[in-house]
């Protein structure tokens, strides 16, 4: 859905705001006013372009107490999660661009799962073990299909 030109307007205004995050609120003193997103959650997580998963990128609400995993299916990213968010599969790997200090630490039955795959690094973490506690956004960046 391409957004309304006023959005669109908006948007090559402050070009590093995604779209998503804009909408118009209605009017104040005869001008328009527009929102910024954050309008239901203080924070948000930036899913970059995946092929299949959205194509053009997502932006999600980060929920204080909620994984990356349960956020994202929440909002419709269908993210893999073959056991259930169980800590054994990693099929729920992402990689966490920006934003990792807001999340919960890496615990050592997650990093002995990461340890088993090809592409573990410093910023690979499982989405149902990643936990949100609050404080920015995040950048997460899905590679499996
Ligand atoms: S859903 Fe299986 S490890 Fe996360």
């Amino acid at each position: 859905m391409s957004p309304s030109p006023e959005v669109a307007r908006r948007h090559e205004a402050f070009p590093s705001v995604p779209v998503a995050w804009i909408s118009v609120a209605g009017r104040a003193n005869g001008k328009k006013m527009f929102f910024f997103g954050k309008k239901k959650s203080a924070h948000h997580i930036v899913v970059l372009p995946h092929p299949e998963l959205c194509p053009s990128g997502e932006v999600v609400p980060a929920v204080v107490g909620k994984s990356i995993a349960e956020a994202l299916v929440a909002s419709g990213v269908e993210l893999s999660h073959s056991c259930q968010f169980q800590c054994s599969c990693t099929t729920c790997h992402v990689f966490v661009m920006e934003g990792g200090a807001h999340l919960s630490p890496k615990g050592a039955e997650e990093a002995k799962v990461l340890a088993g795959t090809e592409s573990d690094d410093r910023w690979s973490r499982l989405a149902c073990q990643s936990v949100f506690q609050g404080g920015g956004d995040l950048v997460v960046e899905i590679r499996n299909a």
